[in-house]
């Protein structure tokens, strides 16, 4: 996503500027071309020498240097730029830019920009709360500059509360945010993730492989496009670098069947990522099952299949299910799409590696009810979430337009 960028880096003197060589590593491992910017005060906290190692570029400092020894002569950086970062922010730079002050080379570009300015703040406390500075952040998003934090934590002149400079991952996804195009805008997706987890007894339980990252990857990408997200979870250990995605959290099928129902015809569209258990055991025991010699039978019983009572019930909503299978995949995938009423299916062969549970790749066979199939290669699980919600995308259009099945896909 960051590809070919021209980023421009502010760095202004506030504590937090060592976390913008962090940053600055983050864009540049995205393929970002990083220009960093610092105010005289910021290079009392890190040295410039830093920036330009990581980045591969001058650091610009002041004025004259822009003009006369960078390599991009006297095409102005502000001209070229795709977006302004500025992290930190402090409240001298905000108060500064929100007063049309130009006094050195990072407000004047600022100044000079057309193109998205974000601002991560970072500063004190009692700072942030100040009404100069809440009155400065206000008449800055009122010109259409973006602010991502401050969040709140321990801050570095000790106590805690809101001042802390976003962390990086939010800051990254924020800046990946700006350069989407928001084509699933006005549409309530429900995506569901991770394993469920069966009681046997109040110790123990019965699950399954699934960590829940496919969903995740989903929920973050088709909230990034603009979609409303709500994300019902299994349980699982990973979070969200955003905050705009509404988190619900279950334990078992049952919990999560209840919810799906719950919020399923207030959505447009149901993606069931999650991998529910089929089974559950018959009788959850109210106490610890005692040790004993020899073996133990636990009869099972069937979980309601969720994405097949949504099938049955579609109306019209877009549904996309996943069939994580071991063998004859698309036999598999294909009446599973049939007999549970879907638009799509994502088959998911888990014997191969680099697909499937826990990993950060997958590799998926994509089918249509009209017999379609793409393959995708070994990816990311961000760029699977984004291919399947290319699809998506598509079937909202037509349905908007009651147009037939698109025919490229
Ligand atoms: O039938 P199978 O479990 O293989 O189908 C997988 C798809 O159905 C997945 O999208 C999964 O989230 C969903 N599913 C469900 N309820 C179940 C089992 C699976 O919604 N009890």
């Amino acid at each position: 996503m960051l590809r070919n960028k021209e980023i421009i880096l502010g760095v202004t003197g506030g504590i937090a500027a060592y976390k913008a060589v962090e940053l600055l590593r983050e864009m540049v491992k995205r393929g970002a071309n990083v220009h960093v910017v610092m105010t005289k005060n910021a290079q009392q906290f890190v040295s410039p020498l830093t920036f330009e190692t990581l980045s591969g570029n001058p650091v610009l400092c002041e004025m004259f240097r822009l003009f006369r020894g960078s390599k991009i002569g006297h095409v102005t950086l502000a001209d070229i730029a795709d977006l302004m970062v500025i992290a930190p922010a402090t409240a001298n730079i905000l108060g500064k830019i929100a007063n049309g002050i130009a006094d050195d080379l990072l407000t004047t570009m600022v100044m000079a920009m057309k193109v998205p300015v974000l601002f991560a703040p970072s500063m004190n406390v009692n700072m942030w709360q100040s009404s100069f500075v809440q009155n400065n952040v206000e008449r800055l998003k009122a010109h259409g500059y973006q602010f991502i934090g401050p969040a709140e934590g321990d801050l570095a002149c000790g106590g805690a509360g809101r001042g802390r400079l976003a962390d990086i991952a939010e800051i990254i996804e924020k800046i990946e945010d700006i350069f989407t195009k928001k084509d699933l805008q006005g549409q309530r997706i429900l995506v569901t993730a991770g394993p469920t987890l069966e009681a046997i007894d109040p110790i123990r339980y019965i699950t399954n492989r699934s960590t829940g990252k496919m969903g995740f990857a989903l929920a973050k990408m088709a909230r990034r496009r603009g979609a409303e997200v709500t994300l019902i979870t299994g349980p699982n250990y990973l979070s969200l670098p955003r905050r705009d995605i509404q988190q619900i959290s279950v334990h078992s099928a049952q919990q999560m069947r209840d919810v799906v129902m719950e919020y399923y015809e207030d959505c447009h569209i149901v993606i069931m990522a999650a991998a529910v258990a089929d089974f559950r055991p018959q009788n959850t025991l109210q106490e610890k099952i005692k040790k004993t010699n020899g073996t133990y039978i636990l009869k099972l019983e069937k979980n309601p299949d969720i994405l097949k009572e949504l099938g049955e019930k579609k109306g019209e909503h877009i549904l996309v299910g996943f069939a994580a299978e071991t063998s004859e995949l698309m036999e598999n995938a294909g009446q599973k799409l049939k007999e549970k009423n879907l638009d799509i299916i994502v088959a998911n062969d888990v014997t191969q590696p680099g697909a499937g549970f826990g990993t950060d790749t997958n590799i998926v066979k994509i089918l249509d009810v009209r017999g379609r199939v793409r393959k995708l290669p070994l990816l990311s699980k961000d760029e699977v979430a984004n291919i399947i919600l290319d699809q998506v995308v598509k079937l909202v259009r037509k349905k908007q337009r009651n147009l037939p099945w698109p025919r490229n896909w």
